[in-house]
């Protein structure tokens, strides 16, 4: 890629749709740094989410994020992943506005069932039925992930060099 990227690409949706994966193939295509949200607020608390969620709770974890979006959205135009709870947040919906281009990472339940059903790194999901759990948190955050400037859907079939030149298409 010879231009030069202006804005942060924020890619933004569920767990398990592939935002991290298609986030590094992304930004190594285009030549830019990848960053992580979840990643960042992990560094600085020096604990893994499940720990943060667990002793701090997720209104502390939800604070940091949004500072943590907020200063990278602010910096060096990038590829920036964020947590599958980030882009509810009016606030935070308008911090990327403000800077950088959304773009909505869509799969439907069945592929990030199949692609979460194993992990236990997730704590929203330590429920006792993870599956349901997962439908309903899909169902209430399709509408604020559809605020997202661009959509690009998520394949099975297709590898996460593939998903980001969807990306750089759309
Ligand atoms: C969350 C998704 C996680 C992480 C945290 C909360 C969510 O990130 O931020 O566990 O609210 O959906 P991923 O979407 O990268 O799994």
């Amino acid at each position: 890629m010879t231009e030069r990227l202006k804005k942060t690409v924020v890619l933004v949706g569920m767990m398990g749709a592939g935002k991290t994966a298609v986030g590094t193939a992304l930004a190594r295509t285009l030549g830019v740094p990848f960053r992580d949200s979840d990643e960042e607020i992990v560094k600085a608390a020096q604990r893994s989410i499940a720990e943060i969620f667990e002793r701090d709770g997720e209104p502390f974890f939800r604070a940091r994020e949004t500072e943590v979006l907020s200063r990278l959205v602010k910096g060096e135009p990038c590829v920036l992943s964020t947590g599958g709870g980030a882009f509810l947040s009016e606030v935070n919906r308008a911090t990327i506005a403000g800077q950088g281009i959304s773009v909505w990472l869509r799969a439907d339940l069945e592929l990030l069932w199949h692609r979460v059903r194993h992990k236990t790194t997730r704590p929203l999901l330590r429920t006792e039925n993870p599956r349901e759990t997962l439908r309903l948190l899909y169902e209430a955050r399709v509408p604020h992930y559809a605020k997202a400037d661009l959509t690009v859907d998520a394949a099975p079939d297709l590898s996460v060099e593939q998903m980001a030149l969807r990306v750089i298409e759309a």
